[in-house]
């Protein structure tokens, strides 16, 4: 497919990778690119070769932001009957298989949040994350004062949101945003990719249900989500892969998995 704001490659085996790829505007999440990101996303999803999804923009800029040059016009009744930033969304209720965000440069406003819906967040040291949406007399509107809160808790959350300012990559790793925080843009990429690799080698259907059960830690309370979680660990005797993982063990053997 050709898209015109972003590169789709199949960087190693069993790895999708979506590189943003508007660059005279620092990769600004306009409705198109969007919409665009929604369709790799789903073709990703729907592929049975792919296990993994890395998704990254350029050194200079991850993203930064919704386009402001798009949203500078929109009127109450447009944004509200037209769901504007609603398809954002997509990517954290269609999307089965892990998104690793590789963040370097600006991840500004709804670039943030972006990075903020994939699973594992990566980035360099000097990787220039915030909300600066006050500045521009609005607020987060793509689950940045939730997700950004649930990160950091409310007393940097709230002076974040408020003042506007930004953080580096290296206090996103320290405060539990990121996962972990590399020195360079090309570091990053291999070690995105490296963890996508490890994890497109595992049980797919192990995979799913580690996300899923993972992600609804963030919506559920703790009993319920621990009684989630046992409902799924007893769905996966039910696997193929879980016999096969077992049994491997056991015979000191590496695990050739279903692959359905
Ligand atoms: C539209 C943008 C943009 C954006 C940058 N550009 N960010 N266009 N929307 N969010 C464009 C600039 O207009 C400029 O185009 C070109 O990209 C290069 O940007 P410069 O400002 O010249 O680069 P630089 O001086 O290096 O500054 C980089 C920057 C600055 C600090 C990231 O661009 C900036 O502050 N951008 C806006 C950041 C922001 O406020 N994001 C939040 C948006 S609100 P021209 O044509 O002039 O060359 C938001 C709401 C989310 O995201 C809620 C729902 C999702």
């Amino acid at each position: 497919t050709n898209y015109e704001y972003i590169l789709v490659s199949e960087p190693r085996p069993g790895v999708g990778q979506i590189t943003l790829n508007r660059p005279k505007a620092l990769n600004a999440l306009c409705t198109p690119l969007i919409t665009e990101l929604n369709s790799a996303l789903r073709d990703f999803q729907t592929s049975s070769t792919i296990s993994a999804i890395l998704l990254t923009g350029s050194e200079r800029a991850f993203a930064a932001g919704a386009d402001i040059k798009e949203m500078a016009p929109l009127t109450f009744s447009e944004a509200y009957q037209n769901s504007f930033i609603e398809s954002w969304s997509d990517l954290t209720t269609q999307l089965k298989k892990p998104l690793i965000a590789a963040v370097s440069g600006h991840a500004l406003g709804g670039g943030c949040e972006l990075a903020l819906m994939a699973d594992i967040l990566y980035c360099t040291a000097t990787a220039n994350f915030g909300q600066p949406e006050i500045k521009l007399g609005t607020i987060p509107g793509a689950g940045g004062s939730q997700r950004l809160t649930r990160a950091v808790g409310k007393a940097k959350a709230m002076e974040l949101i408020l003042t506007g300012k930004s953080f580096s990559g290296e206090e996103a790793e320290k405060w539990g945003v990121a996962a972990r925080v590399f020195k360079s843009h090309e570091e990053l990429i291999e070690g995105a990719l490296k963890t996508a690799e490890t994890i497109a080698g595992y049980s797919k259907v192990a995979v799913q249900a580690a996300k899923e059960v993972v992600n609804k830690s963030q919506d559920l309370g703790l009993r319920d989500g621990v009684e989630y979680e046992r409902r799924v660990f007893h769905a996966l005797f039910g696997s193929q892969d879980q016999k096969i993982g077992m049994k491997a063990f056991a015979e000191k053997k590496k695990a050739d998995w279903s692959h359905s």
